[in-house]
């Protein structure tokens, strides 16, 4: 990959964001999913545009505005994004999996509403696809980044998803710091990528965030390429 250091740095080049939380059918009148807002995605996914970039937001149920500019695909499941992005995979420079994928889904799905018994009730749960280590394995010109919610041991275990994943960054957040996580207007976040490369960003909006992520992974990219 070349990038080329001007206004418009990501012109000519696709970037993929997925952003949002999945939705894992239990019934046809439940789910299970998390407490993302899409926020960060939305905001990685405006600051590749006005960076010039090609945008496709594949993005499951959340109730904010897309940015403008952009090609929003809306998906449900993890299966479903998994799909999507796949579809613009080959295409694509660069992937930012923004999106607090479900690890888990119903083994069955009940094609009927699930009726309230007396006593306990166990729904067995099964893996979901893990989207960025798919991707990490069919990768070629892809620069691929992820996202780490973390509690605890941030950097750490941003490393190892690094590693595991085989992305080229993972963008860690710590959710327990005040004026970070989910919902917030605000983040501050740890760029992890490989070569120990660290670099931490204060706490910041979300969408001054993204920006100043692209401008540092673009940076970190021209010089790769000497
Ligand atoms: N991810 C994914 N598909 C999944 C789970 C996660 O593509 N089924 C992606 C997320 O979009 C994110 C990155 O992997 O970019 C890290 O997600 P995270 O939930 O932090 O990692 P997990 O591997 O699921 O580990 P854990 O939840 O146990 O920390
Ligand atoms: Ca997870």
């Amino acid at each position: 990959e070349h990038f080329v250091p001007c206004d418009f740095p990501l012109k000519g080049k696709k970037v993929v964001v997925t952003a949002g939380p999945t939705r894992e059918k239990l019934d046809p009148v439940r789910f299970l999913t998390n407490f993302s807002s899409g926020k960060m995605g939305y905001a990685m996914a405006e600051a590749a545009s006005r960076l010039g970039a090609e945008t496709i937001l594949v993005s499951g149920p959340v109730a904010i505005e897309a940015p403008r500019n952009v090609e929003v695909v809306n998906v449900e499941s993890t299966e479903d994004m998994f799909v999507a992005v796949l579809e613009h995979f080959d295409s694509a420079s660069i992937i930012v999996k923004t999106a607090a994928v479900a690890d888990y889904k119903a083994k069955e799905i009940h094609p009927q509403k699930m009726k309230k018994k007396d006593g306990e009730v166990t729904i067995a749960l099964e893996k979901t696809t893990d989207i960025l280590s798919e991707l990490g394995k069919r990768k070629s010109h892809q620069i691929l980044v992820g996202f780490a919610a973390e509690t605890n041991d941030v950097v750490h275990y941003a490393k190892g998803k690094l590693e595991k994943k085989n992305a080229d960054y993972i963008i860690a957040n710590d959710v327990t710091e005040e004026g970070s996580g989910f919902g917030t207007e605000t983040n501050s976040v740890t760029l992890v990528g490989k070569n120990d490369i660290e670099v931490h960003f204060p706490q910041n909006s979300k969408k001054e965030l993204a920006l100043q992520l692209f401008h540092t992974i673009i940076e970190l990219e021209k010089d790769e390429a000497l």
